[in-house]
């Protein structure tokens, strides 16, 4: 238990302190077709939507980041103020440890109390679902009052871990079992590394409610772990965080295979500005999230964080508004030009 909930603070110490993206999530690779008749109203763009029977103020989702340290409990507090204060759903991080250990859930609880309306997501890791169940994700749900529950995966970063869960096994049959008798819709998330079509398909006949894409090019726990192992010192053999760096699906490809298959689609990885959500939401996504550009603002204090927030929203309307888009709709309907190695990954060959 100590090791996990440790593990949570080097992570933020990590991600705020060292450069830790990697690789190219595709949206340099997108254009939009420029409207230059918009025939709309820029300061009359709408940003509401519709996602799991609730109405949003913004396709803008804060994803999960942390919880499980009291000195977590900060980050999360003004995290949820933001969403509240915004209308963005917002998930928390890994809520493992609050689960094993009761007295670290109030880092968590802090989110459902100072967003008491907001759209939140629970979460939780697809071994543990597999191990304990059900009931398991429900104590989750009920300990921060949540819309839903994410189960995460993050094979790429157990399979690097020197602690990592390697056996996956049986993780789809659990995620299966908890769709059709969990209290609330069920998300399954990447986190780094992307979803193909393959694996998009079996998670709608698990009965997911909506895939969080997850992709590669933005957050890479390759490199997160890979800086962790230099610090332990752990012998080279052990190491494998800097071989992967460049594995998985670029976010936009990712998004690209998922939307083929139907259901909603949250596009997270590399999602770095307003105009980034709106070329999300040209592809088909129906929400974007965004973890490492909020965790700096969020460390540093409430009016950062709205700041950092507003400017995104301010992207968005300019990029909807020079696309031709009044709302999210006809923002889903725009055209985009695709170029580059997202193209050649895109490709149909027959
Ligand atoms: C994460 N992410 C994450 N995801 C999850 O499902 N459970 C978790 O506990 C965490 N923890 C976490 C901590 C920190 C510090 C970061 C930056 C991220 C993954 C996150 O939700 C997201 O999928 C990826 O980070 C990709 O988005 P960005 O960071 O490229 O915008």
């Amino acid at each position: 238990h100590e090791a996990t909930t440790s593990r949570k603070l080097d992570h933020l110490r990590i991600c705020s302190e060292e450069d830790i993206e990697a690789g190219s999530s595709g949206f340099s690779d997108i254009r939009i077709v420029h409207a230059a008749l918009p025939e709309c109203d820029m300061d009359g763009v709408d940003l509401s939507c519709h996602f799991l029977g609730h109405s949003l103020a913004t396709p803008l989702f804060i994803a999960a980041m942390t919880g499980g340290h009291p000195d977590t409990t900060d980050v999360n507090r003004r995290l949820a103020r933001a969403a509240e204060k915004a209308g963005c759903a917002i998930g928390v991080g890994s809520q493992r440890a609050a689960l094993e250990r009761p007295d670290l859930a109030g880092s968590f609880k802090v989110v459902r109390k100072e967003a008491p309306t907001a759209f939140i997501a629970a979460n939780i890791g697809a071994v543990q679902l597999r191990e304990y169940g059900t009931g398991w994700a429900e104590k989750a749900v009920s300990m921060i009052d949540a819309d839903c529950v994410a189960v995460h995966l993050n094979f790429l970063q157990e399979a690097i871990q020197p602690e990592g869960d390697r056996d996956a096994a049986g993780c789809l049959g659990a995620i299966e079992e908890l769709c059709s008798d969990a209290s609330v819709p069920v998300i399954v998330k990447e986190t780094g590394s992307g979803i193909s079509r393959e694996t998009a398909r079996l998670l709608w006949n698990a009965g997911v409610k909506a895939i969080d894409i997850g992709g590669h090019g933005g957050t890479s726990w390759a490199k997160i772990e890979g800086i962790r192992e230099g610090e332990k010192n752990e012998p080279p053999l052990t190491r494998l965080g800097d071989d992967f760096i460049d594995w998985g699906i670029p976010t936009v490809v990712s998004l690209i295979e998922v939307r083929e298959t139907g259901g909603p689609v949250i596009a997270t990885g590399g999602v770095r500005s307003g105009v980034d959500i709106a070329k999300a939401l040209a592809l088909g996504a129906d929400m974007a999230g965004m973890a490492l550009p909020l965790l700096a603002p969020a460390m540093k204090g409430d009016s950062a964080l709205a700041c950092a927030i507003d400017h995104i929203h301010r992207q968005l309307k300019a990029a909807m508004f020079l696309s031709g888009a009044a709302t999210l709709r006809d923002m889903r309907r725009v055209r985009t030009y695709i170029t580059g190695d997202t193209r050649m990954m895109i490709q149909k060959y027959d």
